[in-house]
């Protein structure tokens, strides 16, 4: 494993930063926030499969932050489809006249995820079907957007890939197999990456319990009763955080001393 690194600066470089599941949730807010902090200048691709709701993601970056370009396009992770992979950010990137070599710095956000079939046990995971879309969305999509990435921008010389895990991608949770098996892969992913490669800085960020549509539906379909009580116990008891209260962090994990291809969760102590 790579030794600890600090990037104080991160911020400060004029980069392009693609946000995967950008168009709601936890992907909206790092969308904005990060278009706040990145120098002016930077460029900021918005994708998920729903172009309306990327259009108003959009329509508030822009009215915040007017000297950032963005740019939205429908893409769905879960088509298994090479061209669907190698054709995106070399198509975006000329369509919109983006200079590479005016780059400092490129960012990867992880942030599509879906999860799965919960109002199953492990023992109940009998539809082929259902669990290879899970891992197509969740893990392969994730896989091979990431490759995209790097070879679309390999001449850019600072890169940074964040993947939006989980805790359930360390814990199990009971009627969660699917969830909880796809982070853990995408996790061990990443950490695999930062091994091979010490140039990228890597995190794998675990966002915490956030207010959003995934919260939701953790409430409303686990299957297994004890599961489903700790969600809806943390809505009740005021324990669920706002995306901007978590994202806040995750820009504070940024620029903070930590081992390229570490697991760090909203609750962990930061490093400084
Ligand atoms: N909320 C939490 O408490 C929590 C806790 C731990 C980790 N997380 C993780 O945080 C990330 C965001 O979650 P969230 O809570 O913000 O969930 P959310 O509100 O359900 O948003 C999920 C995002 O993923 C996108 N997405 C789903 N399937 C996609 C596909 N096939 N292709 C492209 N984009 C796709 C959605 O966009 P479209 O529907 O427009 O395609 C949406 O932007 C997820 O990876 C989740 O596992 C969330």
């Amino acid at each position: 494993m790579s030794s600890s690194v600090k990037s104080e600066n991160l911020f400060q470089k004029k980069s392009c930063v693609v946000v995967c599941g950008a168009s709601r949730g936890l992907g909206e807010c790092i969308s904005i926030t990060f278009a706040k902090k990145f120098l002016t200048g930077s460029v900021f691709i918005l994708l998920s499969r729903d172009g309306k709701a990327l259009e108003n993601v959009k329509t508030s970056l822009q009215s915040e932050c007017p000297d950032q370009l963005c740019i939205t396009k429908v893409f769905d992770q879960g088509i298994m489809q090479q061209e669907n992979f190698e054709c995106l950010f070399d198509g975006i990137v000329q369509s919109n006249n983006i200079s590479l070599a005016d780059l400092e710095q490129v960012v990867m956000v992880h942030c599509a995820g879906t999860l799965g079939d919960i109002t199953k046990y492990c023992k109940e995971m009998t539809d082929p079907k259902k669990v290879r879309e899970n891992f197509d969305i969740n893990v392969v999509g994730t896989i091979l957007l990431n490759s995209a990435f790097l070879k679309a921008f390999k001449d850019v010389g600072s890169k940074v890939i964040i993947n939006i895990s989980s805790l359930a991608g360390i814990q199990p949770f009971k009627s969660w197999s699917l969830y909880c098996s796809g982070k853990a892969a995408r996790d061990m992913f990443f950490r695999t990456l930062a091994l091979e490669d010490p140039d990228i800085l890597v995190l794998n960020y675990a966002p915490g319990p956030c207010a959003t549509d995934m919260q939701k539906d953790c409430r409303e379909q686990s299957a297994d009763p004890e599961t489903k009580q700790m969600f809806i116990d943390a809505l009740n008891s005021g324990g669920l955080l706002s995306p901007q209260t978590s994202i806040d962090k995750l820009c504070e994990v940024l620029t903070s001393k930590f081992e390229s291809g570490a697991h760090i969760d909203f609750y962990d102590e930061i490093k400084q």
